[in-house]
């Protein structure tokens, strides 16, 4: 008898079962009612006296084994069954994705990029610290000249000086010493002046500045470019060039965009002229080109600059730009672009 029961310890804890049946016609053969243990249980009494104890044990390690036998496969069994509610039906529809959304700034980056790569212009980038030969001397500005105050300036280091630079030109000052003409790039970046922070200004923004250098490069492909841009950008081709002035262009103007005065918005963007203004602009002044290495008796260029946050603003009648840098996702998700 004692014997019996061991095997059948033995062939308990060998057990293992793949349905949860499986397991409930295993607990009804040992822990039943009138499973196995009962019978065992009320053999007991026929059991000698000397033989009782190890009887007893023995019948007792057989319910303790089966019990927990019962226990391990339930749980097994319903821990493959979750796992199997993630992967079990493959037919089932997806969970839906959350797609994040491009930063506005990127997205009109990216516009303004590609319009101009469709026309041959490259992309050029450079660094955020500058030194002043790039920011400001070779650009026409020497040291003590007066349209430095222009753009006030941060300072990391002077005497010789590091700056953050102010305009993303300092490029261009690169691209030319390192290119030959014909050169066609823009420079998208961004920027920083020490202004004071408004819901107009902020003391970081981007740019993207242009530059063209050929031989024959006038000033009527200036306007022609600007024209195709404003078409391209806005959809709009009627713009105007007022006079102004920049150190590192001759003649330099500032460019508006006829928008139209037919809706509210149209009104309350161009403050009731019509006109936006989105950039300046000019016919790159001989001693630059010459400062980078290119002879000015054979080539003429000319550039131009814009805020990417300032149209970005427009565009989206944005009322604070420093929305842009605040990083709250109810903002930025409300930007969708294929761009
Ligand atoms: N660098 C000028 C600015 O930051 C913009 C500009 C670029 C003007 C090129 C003319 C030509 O304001």
């Amino acid at each position: 008898m004692l014997e019996k029961i061991k095997q059948h310890i033995a062939e308990v804890e060998a057990f293992t079962a793949n349905t949860k049946e499986d397991v409930e016609n295993f607990r009804i053969k040992y822990l039943g009612k009138k499973g196995l243990l009962n019978d065992f249980f009320a053999e007991f009494k026929n059991v000698s006296n000397e033989q009782k104890k190890e009887f007893g044990q023995v019948v007792n390690k057989l319910k303790n084994t089966a019990e927990e036998k019962v226990e391990l496969l339930k749980d097994a069994l319903e821990n493959k069954e979750e796992a199997k509610g993630v992967y079990g039906d493959l037919s089932r529809p997806g969970e839906p994705i959350e797609i994040g959304s491009r930063h506005p700034i990127s997205i009109v980056k990216n516009k303004i990029i590609d319009i101009f790569s469709r026309i041959g212009f490259n992309v050029s980038e450079g660094p955020e610290i500058e030194d002043d030969w790039h920011n400001f001397t070779a650009l026409n500005l020497p040291e003590y000249h007066p349209a430095r105050d222009m753009q006030d300036t941060f300072f990391i280091q002077t005497n010789p000086d590091v700056l953050l630079r102010t305009h993303t030109s300092s490029v261009q000052v690169r691209y030319m010493e390192n290119n030959k003409p014909p050169i066609r790039t823009i420079s998208p970046g961004r920027v920083y002046r020490n202004e004071a922070i408004s819901a107009r200004s902020h003391c970081f923004f981007h740019q993207v500045e242009g530059l063209y250098v050929d031989k024959g490069v006038s000033f009527a492909d200036l306007k022609q470019t600007l024209q195709y841009f404003t078409t391209e950008m806005f959809g709009k081709s009627k713009i105007r060039l007022r006079p102004s002035y920049f150190p590192f262009t001759e003649p330099s103007a500032e460019v508006d965009v006829y928008w139209g005065l037919e809706t509210e918005t149209d009104y309350k963007m161009t403050k009731g002229t019509g006109w936006l203004e989105i950039m300046g602009c000019g016919m790159v002044d001989p001693n630059v080109l010459e400062n980078c290495g290119i002879d000015s008796e054979e080539y003429s260029g000319f550039a131009f600059g814009m805020g990417i946050d300032r149209i970005a603003l427009l565009l989206h009648q944005i009322p604070d730009i420093r929305m842009f840098s605040e990083n709250d996702i109810r903002f930025l998700e409300q930007f969708k672009s294929s761009l």
